[in-house]
């Protein structure tokens, strides 16, 4: 799996200094809000669990799963629901969860659709942002960091399913996906 990995580009380290950095401006943030923490599946598992740890406050937490690129490192441009969120979301401030922001399609899907749905609020934190790829105007209210424009697996991210129990982000070779 190791063999796979041209280079690192975020450490376990700056991972939990990004998780401790946004969880304290979110918990200043979203004081005396009615907090939903909505994790894009399955990307986000790692982060939302580490990230959500540093947060002081009550919540509540969701997920939701979306098509994914399959064995592909390019996404098809359609996004579907594969898996709904559980509650009612009307009234809550929801917090959506995503690993990566890349076209941005699937982070404005999502969030145009939970609008409808009577949310107080719809927040977006991404662990990754990759601005480079972007093809819809959509930016994000908290971001980990900026990452080149390579495929980057680890850490909930992952290449055909694999990849994602890495504990760190890093670029993948290019002739494991060319
Ligand atoms: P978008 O809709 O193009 O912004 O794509 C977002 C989704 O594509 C993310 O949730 C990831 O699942 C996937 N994705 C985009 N770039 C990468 C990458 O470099 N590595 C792994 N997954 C990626
Ligand atoms: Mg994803």
């Amino acid at each position: 799996m190791l063999n796979d990995i041209e280079k690192i580009l975020v450490s376990e380290e700056e991972l939990a200094e990004i998780n401790k950095r946004l969880g304290a401006q979110i918990t200043k943030d979203f004081e005396g809000k009615n907090l939903l923490v909505v994790g894009i599946l399955k990307g986000s598992i790692y982060f939302m669990t580490d990230l959500t740890r540093n947060i002081n406050l009550p919540l509540k937490l969701d997920f939701l799963a979306v098509s994914s690129y399959g064995g592909s490192t390019r996404s098809s441009g359609s996004v579907k629901i594969i898996k709904d969120i559980d509650i009612d979301i009307s009234g809550y401030d929801v917090l959506l969860i995503e690993d990566i922001l890349d076209s941005g399609r699937t982070l404005k899907y999502v969030s145009e659709m939970l609008t409808t749905r009577g949310a107080n609020s719809i927040t977006i934190c991404t662990l990754l942002d990759k601005p480079a790829r972007r093809v819809v105007d959509l930016s994000a209210d908290y971001v980990g960091c900026s990452v080149p424009d390579e495929f980057v697996v680890g850490y909930g991210l992952d290449y055909d399913q694999h990849y994602r129990n890495l504990p760190f982000i890093g670029a993948l070779k290019r002739e494991v996906y060319e």
